[in-house]
């Protein structure tokens, strides 16, 4: 689904990524961790085509680097940024409905799916999206996304400042999607949800990755985790 090989990006003169290779398969949900500012943002802006980066990042087997963004995105690959970019003076389905794509008809979602899955947003669907709560903003924003119908959809830190309820309600979203055969890559600084909804993961430092294994190796490797997870 996506291979990412010999990735670097740049910010002007700085130099983040420096080499970084991971892949995510059909359906799976793959996990890149990591301590603050060590670049997994960066490594989604640079699969997007965001930043400026060289090596090879191949979708669905064709190759993106060199690609416009616009491009990128139409090609079924989704993107949740950090920042929940809700229209806040829209209502949920308007917002909804800002997600599909025109250019595709009959896409694997449904507002009805997207209801079904996050019924808090059903309750909600004819309220401006600026009131509901970070949670429901987070959620609000996977599912605008799903309505392009991606294949892989890319999500920066969804579970971030949300209580642990809501957390839990993100990793069951994020089960579910990939239960319908969409790949996810997740960056997270939770360890729990990584670990328990992960296929595989990637611990990534200075700008690599450090690490690639399943739930049960990072949970053995001690020495992995102490050196670029635990503060
Ligand atoms: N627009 C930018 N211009 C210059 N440097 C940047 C820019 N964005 C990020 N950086 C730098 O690139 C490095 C990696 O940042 P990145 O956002 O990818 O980190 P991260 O792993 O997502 O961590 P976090 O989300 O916790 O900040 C950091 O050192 C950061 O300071
Ligand atoms: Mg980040």
């Amino acid at each position: 689904m996506l291979e990412v090989r010999d990735l670097h990006a740049y910010y002007g003169k700085s130099h983040i990524l420096r080499g970084v290779d991971f892949r995510v398969d059909d359906g799976e949900i793959v996990s890149l961790l990591g301590r603050n500012g060590v670049g997994r943002s960066t490594t989604i802006k640079a699969i997007m085509g965001d930043v400026d980066r060289t090596g090879s990042v191949v979708f669905k087997g064709r190759e993106l680097i060199g690609l416009k963004p616009h491009q990128i995105a139409r090609g079924g690959l989704g993107y949740v940024p950090e920042n929940r970019d809700i229209f806040p003076q829209l209502t949920v389905r308007e917002n909804l409905i800002l997600g599909m794509k025109s250019t595709k008809p009959g896409g694997r979602w449904s507002m009805q799916d997207m209801f079904d899955l996050f019924p808090r947003l059903h309750e909600r669907a004819e309220t401006p999206g600026g009131v509901l709560s970070g949670g429901e903003q987070q959620m609000l924003t996977i599912c605008r996304t799903l309505m392009g119908d991606p294949d892989l959809i890319m999500i920066d830190e969804p579970t971030e400042g949300l209580a642990p309820k809501m957390v839990e309600l993100v990793a069951d979203l994020l089960e579910r999607i990939a239960a319908r055969g969409v790949s996810i890559l997740l960056v997270e600084q939770k360890l729990t949800i990584a670990l328990r909804i992960s296929k595989r993961l990637y611990v990534m430092g200075h700008g690599r990755i450090v690490f690639e294994g399943s739930a049960d190796d990072l949970k053995a490797n001690e020495a992995v985790r102490k050196e670029w997870l635990e503060v």
